[in-house]
């Protein structure tokens, strides 16, 4: 069967380097590229976070690029709080011996659009969606030629995370989302409503601890970190695995249920900027833009991403 090739746009992250782990497991994807943008932290350390994971799961093989450093308007805000400074806290990963393509993360995904066959390259985005903004900006024809876009962002009655009305990666550059979600490129969105399903409990996190290799031991010190500060925010047991929801639904899309529907970006009041208005109740006659889903089996999304670290 033909491989879904697909590019990671990424601001690691612990749940993000989770997503590249599951990604680069699973022979059903053909990674073509990872590409870093500024998000949880900067791009000096999103960028070196990315050529750890590739080299954790042992795939040295696959291109890593730096992209954009800011957002498109604002101002860049990052998520030390969680993440911890490097982005990456948790396991005292090696300084990476990959280097870094000399290619714009940006040049990249617009020429590995044009030179792929239309319709066959999925975008697979886990941070702010400034490179995928710029590149739909420098070159318009590439909308028509993306398969699809998946990308974790947004939130509907699950409200926000980094401020009460907007999640993170669309709040740090909503201007980008903006010019995503008006593109018409088929786009699937996977929001906090989603991904605050899906927490590594005690359980889930001993599951994977069992493995018992030096990628699942980094892992489990990667969300032993990461989940402390959701644990302690929502008085949960564990912490939502975000990014990961993306790389699971290629891989096993029946895992998760939602609708299509209208998915608008407020970019102008301050109270509510980063907003994902989702209208879930078709109320408005704004056209459906995004598959926006909203429930997943947890258990079955655990299963597989340890299944796959297993592999590695
Ligand atoms: O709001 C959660 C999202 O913001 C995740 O992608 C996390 O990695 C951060 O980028
Ligand atoms: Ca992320």
């Amino acid at each position: 069967m033909a491989r879904q090739k697909i590019i990671i746009d990424t601001d690691p992250g612990q749940d993000d380097a989770l997503a590249i782990l599951l990604a680069l497991a699973s022979p059903e994807l053909e990674v073509l590229g990872i590409c870093a943008v500024a998000g949880n932290v900067p791009l000096a350390w999103t960028q070196k976070n990315a050529l750890k994971i590739c080299e954790l799961a042992g795939k040295t093989g696959v291109p890593v690029y730096a992209g954009a450093s800011r957002p498109l308007v604002r101002d860049l805000v990052t998520a030390e709080h969680v993440h911890g400074r490097t982005g990456l806290d948790g396991p005292d990963l090696p300084e990476p011996s990959m280097a870094l393509q000399a290619q714009h993360a940006v040049d990249f995904i617009i020429d590995t659009i044009r030179l792929e066959p239309a319709g066959e390259v999925t975008l697979c985005t886990l941070g702010p969606l400034t490179n995928v903004a710029l590149a739909l900006q420098r070159a318009p024809d590439i909308a028509a030629r993306i398969q699809q876009i998946v990308l974790m962002g947004g939130g509907f009655s699950e409200g926000g995370n980094i401020t009460p009305a907007a999640e993170f990666n669309i709040y740090v550059d909503p201007h980008a989302a903006q010019v995503v979600f008006a593109s018409g490129i088929p786009l699937v969105v996977m929001p906090l409503d989603v991904t605050h399903q899906v927490l590594t409990t005690r359980q889930r996190v001993a599951a994977i601890g069992a493995l018992g290799t030096p990628v699942a031991r980094a892992v489990v010190e990667l969300l032993e970190f990461f989940e402390r500060y959701d644990e302690q925010k929502y008085g949960s047991d564990g912490g939502p695995l975000h990014d990961p929801c993306v790389i699971a639904w290629l891989l096993q899309p029946a895992l998760f249920q939602g609708r299509h529907c209208n998915v608008s970006i407020e970019c102008s009041s301050e109270l509510t900027m980063g907003m994902t208005v989702v209208d879930w109740w078709h109320v408005t006659e704004r056209p459906a833009n995004a598959m926006v889903m909203r429930t997943v089996d947890a258990d079955g999304f655990f299963a597989l991403l340890t299944a796959r670290l297993k592999t590695l």
